[in-house]
């Protein structure tokens, strides 16, 4: 498995399982299923509702805790400073370990950023406490990351956004890229081009993505990866079914060339699948989010 180094210098295998949407009673099955094939780290969040059963499967997989890279993120309604500490409590008690690899802020709130920069310095200070092992940021855009970096004492490791053939995000990557803030693509097979209806036609039926899958011998999920992989992306696909799981992870053995990468850089579309990260309130998007 390839490890990414983050900024600070904390390793992280390149490729996860996200289990957004995976209904808690299919979690364990989902994340055993993948410490099974080989997977090393789980994406969850606090809105997810299901992080107590990824910690459960982790524990019962025999995978030593230490080995296994556990990122999970903080919703809206709990951001302020004493609030995100809680967060972390919370959290890390249904996940049921002391110490989280990678805990970011699952949104930005640009119309009460004091709110986001203040539940950010409660990551910092959790960070500087050990109780985090790197700390991020997702949905975050150049204007979010230009505010965030002008306070922040310390650059974010991840950035988690949108990237998929069909959105691609340049400006927010290259704007990571140029400041250390690595960008984790989330439906990174495309997922919010086809379990949302009415949107735009399926990634996985792309023609260009199903022909370089064709050469390869790989499925257009696997030459989605590989793209994404080889632009230095760290990708969390999710899958309830270990087959998919299984394939997911199976992406190590073939390279693409410059040219079929270029021909899936040429498909990016423009059109978000996911909310407009500008319209995120609490008013529309708040929820109470559980005690351990
Ligand atoms: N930060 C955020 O705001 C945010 C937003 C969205 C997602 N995420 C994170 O990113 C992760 C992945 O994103 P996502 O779940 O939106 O989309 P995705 O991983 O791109 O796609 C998931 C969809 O693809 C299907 N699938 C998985 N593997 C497949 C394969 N090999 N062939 C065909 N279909 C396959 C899954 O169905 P089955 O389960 O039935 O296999 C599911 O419908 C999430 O789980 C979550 O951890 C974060």
């Amino acid at each position: 498995m390839d490890q990414l180094k983050l900024n600070n210098g904390v390793k992280m295998p390149a490729l996860g399982l996200g289990v957004f949407q995976t209904p808690p009673e299919e979690t364990r099955d989902a994340v055993q299923a993948a410490l099974s094939s080989g997977y090393r780290h789980i994406d969850t969040a606090a809105a997810y509702g299901n992080e107590r059963e990824v910690g459960q499967a982790i524990a019962a997989s025999g995978v030593d805790r230490g080995e296994v890279f556990v990122e999970t993120k903080i919703w809206i309604s709990d951001y302020g400073y004493d609030q995100t500490l809680h967060g972390f409590d919370k959290s890390a008690g249904k996940l049921g370990i002391d110490q989280i690899d990678l805990l970011i802020l699952h949104q930005a709130l640009p119309s009460e950023f004091d709110k986001t920069l203040e539940a950010y310095r409660a990551l910092e200070t959790m960070l500087e406490q050990g109780k985090v092992r790197a700390i991020g940021v997702s949905n975050f855009m150049v204007e979010h990351l230009d505010r965030l970096l002008e306070q922040a004492g310390v650059v974010p490791a991840v950035n988690q956004i949108e990237v998929h053939p069909y959105f691609q995000q340049r400006e927010v990557q290259a704007f990571g890229a140029e400041r250390g803030i690595l960008t984790q693509a989330w439906s990174p097979i495309g997922g919010i081009t086809f379990y949302r209806d009415g949107s735009q036609g399926s990634t996985l039926d792309d023609p260009t993505i199903g022909r370089i899958a064709q050469a390869h011998d790989k499925s257009p999920a696997q030459v989605m990866l590989r793209w994404h992989l080889q632009q230095g992306r760290s990708v969390i696909p999710k899958s309830t079914k270990p087959h998919r799981i299984a394939e997911n992870i199976d992406v190590f053995d073939i390279e693409l060339s410059a040219d079929a990468l270029a021909a899936i850089d040429a498909l990016d579309t423009g059109r978000r699948g996911g909310p407009e990260p500008e319209d995120i309130t609490l008013e529309s998007f708040g929820r109470d989010i559980p005690e351990a």
